[in-house]
């Protein structure tokens, strides 16, 4: 029997039990039997969840470009990989078979060789969504580099410090980027952020938006005159199963983002079995995630899942607004799109808009539909469901986040039979508990707590770049021998889960994943600025908004206040980028203390969202009259 793909209820039942009973055996036959290895592991898994040591197919060598697209090339060579939908509806698709990927990636990859990239190195890739960022990202992992894509919405700061936390030799950019009917400056940004980076040698720049660029002598090189004149093929790193493939920064609930550092044959392992079942891949299909690359999930589900199983993926450069509210429905309409796969505040967002902008398009290509990156309200749920899913596509919730590598909790289409609100079962190999306050695990249905993993999975990250301490005091110790996600979540009556938020201090804001503490850092940084807390708000398509609350020096105590917001959204912007601006400015004259010094945020939270009762135990509260001053100034 294969254990790489569930076609019922039943068989999703024996898969997980079998899972759950003989994780090795599991594991070890999907591994087997659905990838090419150049060597086979000795040993399955080996760990010590209290140490955060985990290992996935010890001593196996492989290298995931060889599962992603020469092994596709005897069946599938002529067959479309990527369909390129450039954000000017005007400009034509590109359709780009895996014959061509694999001449492309491997160009590229000789590109890199060249350019004295090498195992192990890390390589920033800071790119809007078009072809050259997938390719980009397997030609490093076809030559051992780590990639490491900074989403390009971020600003020179963020980038500095994250190509200065890894050391990175070369970064691949472009001249700039289409969005909408914005084009936005890349290149620009790269050169600001790079005056603070000594490590960078080398940027190849792919020529995108033909905007005028700086380019430095001996530092900037332009891409395609040495792919010109690359060759089109190129052997294989051989990697061993435990080295990185990739670091993804995740915010974190101080300052630094978080490297999060995934591995090569679990995470290829764990993506490509999660794409084949949670979205009931079949050969003819074509799938479309509008996630960026730049996020966990556009890596594991545009590129690394779908790519595995042979699919043709969709990358799309623009956004949903342009040039008005139907470029979504018109994609699924113009490429037959099979799989479709949103975040929920693009789904509000388009709810706003009148229906009519959906029923214009035929979307009855549509089997599956997904949501992923934030809870979806009801709301949404039906509007999707209803609207795009005319009520015969099933909704896939999909539960996880950058450090699972893959999806975790979601119905399996066709099999699970979905619930509003709730991304429902976890997937074979996938151990979720609830703990209580006392930390004890709760066993009981229709109960709420912190959402727990007790055992490993294939996919999940193995450190944080650099500091394994901070790895294992963030995720392992405060559930002592298990993964604490930092989300809480309720269980239903039939073991159900439902994924009510994050219980720290990390706020989602149009899906992306905000840690307040490097925002605060950012405010307390503008010169009038005394203390900032930021918290998070509910917010009709946001999801949640950022309220900040803050006090100012003496010095900035007469500024005009409108003018100061101003200010400090701008300063935000340029620290951090533009998703992490902030909806409300409240100036006050202290912030709530505990005695010890510690922010109270649990009720600068109730303040944010309307709420003055409740505000629990406040008897360590040092400044309580302070409380009664921010209410009554409340915005
Ligand atoms: C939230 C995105 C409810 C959650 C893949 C998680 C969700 C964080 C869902 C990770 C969902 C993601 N329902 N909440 N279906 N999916 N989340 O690292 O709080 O960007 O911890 O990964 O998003 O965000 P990240």
């Amino acid at each position: 029997m294969s254990y790489y793909q569930i076609k019922s209820l039943e068989q999703y039942f024996k898969h997980y039990n079998k899972s759950i009973r003989e994780p090795r055996k599991f594991w070890d036959k999907i591994a087997d039997e659905n990838f090419t290895w150049y060597q086979k592991w000795d040993k399955v898994v080996e760990f010590d969840m209290q140490e955060a040591e985990v290992k996935w197919f010890l001593n196996a060598k492989v290298n995931i470009t060889k599962n992603c697209i020469d092994r596709h090339l005897a069946k599938r060579g002529e067959k479309t990989a990527i369909i390129f939908e450039p954000n000017n509806p005007d400009e034509e698709a590109q359709h780009i078979t895996y014959n061509e990927l694999y001449e492309r990636v491997t160009k590229m990859a000789n590109v890199l060789r060249d350019q004295g990239v090498k195992k192990g190195d890390r390589v920033c890739i800071y790119l809007p969504m078009i072809p050259e960022l997938a390719i980009t990202v397997l030609a490093c992992a076809r030559i051992g580099a780590v990639h490491s894509v900074i989403f390009a919405g971020f600003s020179a700061s963020a980038v500095t410090s994250r190509v200065l936390d890894l050391q990175c030799k070369l970064v691949v950019t472009s001249d700039g980027g289409f969005r909408g009917n914005k084009t936005i400056d890349l290149k620009g940004i790269i050169d600001e952020a790079l005056e603070k980076c000594p490590c960078v040698e080398k940027t190849l720049v792919v020529k995108r938006t033909n905007s005028k660029v700086n380019m430095k002598e001996d530092r900037d090189y332009w891409l395609q005159p040495l792919l010109d004149s690359a060759p089109s093929n190129n052997v294989a790193e051989i990697m061993d199963a435990e080295d990185p493939l990739f670091i993804l920064y995740t915010s974190g609930s101080t300052g630094k983002p978080k490297g999060m550092m995934h591995t090569t044959a679990g995470y290829m392992v764990y993506s490509a079995y999660t794409f084949k079942n949670i979205f009931n891949y079949e050969e003819n299909d074509v799938y479309w995630c509008t996630a960026d690359i730049g996020w966990i999930t556009g890596h594991s589900y545009i590129v690394y899942g779908p790519l595995l199983n042979g699919a043709t993926t969709v990358i799309f450069e623009g956004v949903p607004s342009y040039p008005d509210f139907g470029r979504f429905w018109e994609i699924i309409d113009k490429h037959k799109v099979t799989q479709f796969y949103t975040a929920p505040t693009a789904i509000r967002s388009l709810a706003k808009e009148n229906w009519e902008w959906v029923d214009k398009y035929n979307l009855s290509s549509l089997k599956i539909i997904g949501s992923v990156g934030e809870p979806i309200n009801e709301e949404a749920w039906h509007w999707y469901n209803d609207h795009v899913g005319k009520k015969k596509s099933p909704i896939v919730d999909t539960w996880w986040q950058t450090e699972t590598g893959g999806i975790m909790i979601s119905p399996i289409p066709f099999v699970t039979p979905t619930k509003p609100t709730y991304a429902t079962l976890p997937l074979p190999g996938v151990q979720p508990v609830l703990m209580d306050e006392r930390r004890n695990e709760i066993e009981d249905n229709q109960v709420v707590g912190s959402l727990c993993i007790k055992f490993p999975w294939p996919g999940m990250a193995r450190t944080i770049w650099g500091d394994h301490q901070r790895f294992k005091e963030t995720y392992f110790t405060a559930f002592p021998g298990k993964y604490f996600t930092g989300d809480g979540a309720l269980r239903d009556e039939v073991g159900y889960y439902r994924i009510t938020g994050r219980v720290d201090d990390v706020v989602i804001v149009s899906g992306h994943n905000l840690g307040t503490a490097p925002i605060e850092d950012a405010i307390n940084e503008h010169p009038a600025v005394a203390e900032s807390a930021i918290v998070g708000f509910p917010h009709d398509v946001k999801g949640n908004a950022l309220y900040g609350f803050i006090t100012l020096k003496e010095s900035g105590e007469d500024r005009n206040r409108d003018n100061l917001r101003k200010e400090i959204n701008e300063h935000i912007s340029s620290h951090i980028g533009p998703i992490a601006k902030l909806d409300k400015i409240q100036f006050v004259s202290g912030l709530p203390k505990t005695r010890s010094g510690k922010i109270m945020r649990r009720i600068l939270r109730k303040i944010a969202e309307g709420e003055f009762t409740n505000f629990g135990d406040t008897t360590t509260l040092l400044n309580p009259e302070i409380v009664d001053e921010i209410k009554n100034e409340r915005i």
